[in-house]
């Protein structure tokens, strides 16, 4: 990576993250005892969901948005979280007081199928219960990616069919995803934007995409996308403000002439993108009004939200 390169997830340094402490399946260690078997079925096969969250006045934003699709998640491969909404809600309290964090924090809640007895693929070989992760940092995103804004390369790799990998997945093995951030940095970009299988424009390898058109905001269907907390919060906001706003398929014709584009996520909620595959989007190198907008009704509703 060089100076110029970002990634969406680029933070502001903060030396406190050098000493957090981690919840592991109940205790609370510092960073460096904090450990995973290697017989663990997230490190073997990816079989494990996840959850990225922000934390805000001491409220997780969107708590119940996250837990439904977590829950639904390991539902559909059954994987038994082990405790309810409030066990978790319990662990994560316990994890930010031990690291006495209340504000501008990112969580990654991990959820595995547990460790294995043999080093194979069989679900029935994970026989201890989930293994439960919690790493929370102190988290501000990069405010230098506002003003200059992602560089996308489209790449490659696709978004598949719902019943090969279902995107709504929010599972440990992300290879599909790393696999076209590698093909977009190979390419000179920040960020991969993938196609789905027919050719329309889907999604970013680590985010949800939108572009702006004469005013309008438009997004990919959502058939081969993750189901992003953001991503939704994003449609409600235009919907509830007069923005109009639609979910349909559309090209690369139409994106490269947008006005303006962005991503979403719960890391960085909006961000501004500058260039697809070289070519500069609209007329500002960066943040739209419209963006510029969505990120003010968005940064509201996080404080209505978490009571900020
Ligand atoms: C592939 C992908 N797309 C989009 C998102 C954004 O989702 P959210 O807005 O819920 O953070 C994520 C986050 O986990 C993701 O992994």
């Amino acid at each position: 990576m060089t100076d110029d390169n970002h990634t969406t997830h680029d933070a502001e340094e903060d030396a406190r993250n050098r000493d957090i402490k981690i919840y592991v399946n109940g205790e609370i260690l510092h960073r460096d005892e904090a450990k995973v078997s290697v017989y663990d079925s997230g490190f073997m096969l990816g079989d494990g969901m996840w959850e990225g969250m922000r934390l805000y006045n001491g409220t997780w934003a969107f708590f119940d948005e996250h837990m439904d699709r977590l829950f639904d998640s390991c539902k559909a491969v059954s994987l038994d979280i082990g405790m309810n909404r409030a066990g978790v809600l319990d662990a994560l309290t316990q994890t930010a007081a031990a690291n006495n964090m209340t504000h501008d924090v990112h969580c990654r809640l991990m959820v595995t199928r547990g460790v294995k007895v043999k080093p194979f693929q069989h679900p029935s070989l994970s026989r201890t219960g989930p293994t439960v992760v919690i790493i929370m940092e102190h988290s501000k995103p990069a405010t230098s990616l506002q003003a200059k804004g992602i560089r996308l390369a489209t790449v490659p790799q696709v978004r598949g069919l719902p019943m090969s990998q279902d995107a709504k997945y929010n599972s440990h093995s992300k290879l599909n995803c790393v696999i076209a951030c590698l093909q977009a940095e190979q390419a000179g970009a920040d960020e991969g934007l993938m196609l789905d299988p027919h050719g329309f424009v889907n999604t970013t390898n680590a985010c949800n995409f939108f572009i702006v058109r004469k005013g309008e905001v438009w997004t990919s269907t959502g058939d081969y996308c993750m189901n992003g907390v953001t991503r939704q919060k994003v449609i409600d906001l235009c919907r509830a403000n007069d923005i109009l706003v639609f979910e349909k398929n559309y090209s690369l014709f139409e994106a490269y002439g947008a006005d303006e584009a962005f991503l979403t996520g719960t890391f960085g909620a909006q961000t501004p993108v500058a260039k697809i595959d070289g070519k500069p989007i609209g007329t500002h190198s960066g943040i739209g009004p419209v963006t510029a907008k969505l990120q003010g009704l968005y940064r509201a509703l996080v404080a209505a939200n978490t009571g900020g």
